[in-house]
């Protein structure tokens, strides 16, 4: 790796096991940007939108990403959901590295995050509608900001992390 590798894509996707798993087969650190907000803000995600509220979230991602920009360190960095909504974020996680889209069907998001009470956005009734609409709303923009892009639907994190390391290698060999 000669850059930061980025993973973005949908709650559930599997952005932290593959990054995990990318993390040490790049022998790389993983850093989290909600992981890092928490850090900042002493508290926990969904803490932060009941106390705070979400624009004061996205706020702090913003800010967490003008500070990971700084940090020229080679790491894997697994992305909050919603963070690569602001076009002025997208801009960033370009200059950051190469950006990964985990892209992931409705299906297996509900699988995942059945239960779920971490996520402020999936919570309360009609769950997989709001899913629905945040995903069609969404995944173009996932697909903007990013040079890659891998299904995960049905497969082992093994299996997305080899695809995910051939179409880099292949990304590099196209790009040069
Ligand atoms: C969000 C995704 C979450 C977290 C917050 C908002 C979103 O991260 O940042 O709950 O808007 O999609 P994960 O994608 O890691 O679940």
């Amino acid at each position: 790796m000669k850059q930061k590798l980025i993973l973005i894509g949908f709650m559930g996707a599997g952005k932290t096991s593959v990054g995990q798993a990318c993390a040490r087969a790049f022998g790389l650190p993983l850093l989290d940007t909600d992981q890092l907000i928490e850090e900042r803000a002493g508290m926990a995600i969904s803490e932060i939108f009941a106390r705070q509220g979400e624009a004061v979230f996205r706020q702090t991602e913003t800010a967490v990403l003008e500070q990971l920009l700084a940090d020229r360190k080679l790491a894997v960095i697994s992305v909050g959901g919603g963070l690569p909504l602001r076009e002025e974020n997208r801009v960033m996680l370009k200059q950051l590295g190469t950006v990964v889209f985990l892209r992931v069907q409705k299906k297996t998001v509900l699988e995942r995050l059945q239960g779920d009470t971490t996520r402020p956005l999936l919570q309360g009734p009609d769950v997989e509608q709001k899913v629905e609409a945040l995903l069609t709303y969404r995944n173009p923009i996932y697909a903007e900001a990013a040079g890659v892009v891998v299904d995960v639907d049905g497969k082992e994190v093994s299996e997305i992390v080899r695809e995910l390391t051939q179409r880099l290698e292949e990304e590099t060999i196209g790009g040069e």
